[in-house]
């Protein structure tokens, strides 16, 4: 089989019924037909053995720059979100451009494994030298055959509390990054949250970029600043621009609360990121008993009618030691954590790893449909349902009629002696 494919053969596709050739001409799907039985492939033509294609999965949730760094210099004890930052400030002082790029590009490969083609990456850029930011630049540009990769600048350490932090962040965004972060609920006082989310907001759109805001990641169900990042995004129109990542404190907050955001959140049309790995990780930290999940409120805000989608957000970093970068594990954690074993979530499960991502990355070009890119995985098992149960790492990953990622089925019970 060639590299360049002119087709994909016996595939199955989500909601339909039997078998379809996804031609592909120019790196683009350029037909979609319905097959009668089962065919054999061609030199070009992928067999994708009547398994699910779905579109390329989405990260939209890391921190490349920290990735690979767990336990330097120390072990976070607490497993807290804050003594991982002061884990991280301390590891942030010996990076190196070498260091950044071998470690965010190793990570990447992985994912690249594992049938990720699009990433959006927080770069910490409370650094006054923008270490990291600068080797994300050139990771972007070395990678992008086989990644799509957003930067955020992300102030890790506040934009109001942290020297020269607005000065930071528009030297981040002069040197390329192309997405405004924040992280309202650490600055030092309320008032630094609210104004930093203001002033972040002005600053995409006086440039034209995408924001994703680290939104009340605490269990305080008095961080509200997701109604004023939501208010925000509502007045200047920019809701489908906005993602607001965590929200961890909406799953602390009381339901008449909850009633009244969730009018402005569907007004606003916010983009939701939500990391249930790490949150699970991360929050309950100061409960004795019952410990909670610190994980937003994934079902109703999809019942919402909003885009949520599941990220990792670590990868053995200071914050959460795991990772292996296959996105079914975190949709499999996420739908456990969140009540969402019914089989209506189940069969639309895979939307959190794929559309609603996309959605949030605001892609212009994305899924499977004639015109569109020629990206796209072949999953081990036929429906959502057999993906999920096995968790298993994709058959292929097809990005632009070239075969990036292709691996035999494996088979779990061969040589089993029982
Ligand atoms: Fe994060």
């Amino acid at each position: 089989m060639t590299d360049q494919l002119n087709a994909i053969v016996n595939a199955r596709l989500q909601g339909q019924n039997g078998l379809y050739t996804l031609k592909i001409n120019n790196g683009r799907f350029s037909g979609i037909s319905a097959q009668q039985e089962s065919t054999i492939a061609t030199e070009d033509e992928l067999d994708a053995g009547g398994n699910l294609v779905t579109p390329a999965f989405v990260e939209p949730h890391i921190h490349l720059d920290a990735a690979m760094t767990a336990g330097q210099p120390r072990w976070n004890k607490s497993g807290t979100l804050f003594e991982g930052i002061d884990c991280w400030a301390e590891r942030k002082t010996t990076l190196s451009p070498d260091d950044v790029i071998g470690r965010a590009t190793q990570t990447l490969k992985l994912f690249a494994a594992h049938g990720i083609q699009y990433v959006r990456t927080h770069v910490d850029v409370t650094d006054p030298h923008l270490t990291a930011l600068q080797a994300m630049l050139t990771v972007r540009e070395q990678t992008s055959g086989f990644v799509d990769l957003q930067i955020v600048a992300f102030p890790q350490e506040g934009i109001w509390s942290f020297k020269n932090g607005r000065e930071l962040m528009e030297e981040a965004i002069r040197l390329g990054a192309g997405v405004v972060g924040g992280i309202p609920h650490f600055e030092h006082t309320r008032d630094y949250g609210a104004e930093s989310i203001r002033w972040l907001m002005e600053l995409a759109h006086k440039h034209d970029l995408l924001v994703d805001v680290h939104c009340d990641e605490i269990d305080d169900p008095e961080s509200r600043f997701l109604e004023i990042l939501a208010a925000e995004a509502l007045k200047l129109d920019y809701g489908s621009r906005v993602s607001a990542s965590h929200t961890c404190a909406m799953g602390s907050y009381n339901d008449a609360y909850c009633s009244r955001l969730f009018r402005l959140l569907k007004k606003s049309g916010l983009r939701f990121l939500s990391m249930p790995t790490e949150s699970l990780h991360l929050q309950g930290r100061f409960d004795s008993y019952p410990k909670r999940r610190g994980i937003t409120r994934v079902p109703e805000l999809l019942d919402a009618g909003l885009k949520v989608a599941f990220g990792q957000d670590s990868i053995r970093d200071p914050w959460y030691p795991m990772g292996n970068g296959n996105m079914l594990r975190t949709l499999d954690v996420g739908l456990h954590a969140c009540h969402m074993l019914g089989m209506s979530w189940i069969e639309h499960s895979l939307e959190l790893i794929t559309e609603n991502g996309a959605a949030a990355l605001d892609l212009g070009e994305y899924g499977i449909g004639e015109g569109l890119p020629a990206r796209c995985l072949v999953q081990q098992g036929q429906t959502p349902y057999e993906v999920l149960l096995g968790q298993r790492p994709v058959l292929a990953s097809v990005r632009d009629g070239r075969v990036l990622v292709r691996r035999n089925a494996s088979h779990p019970e061969t040589g089993l002696m029982l």
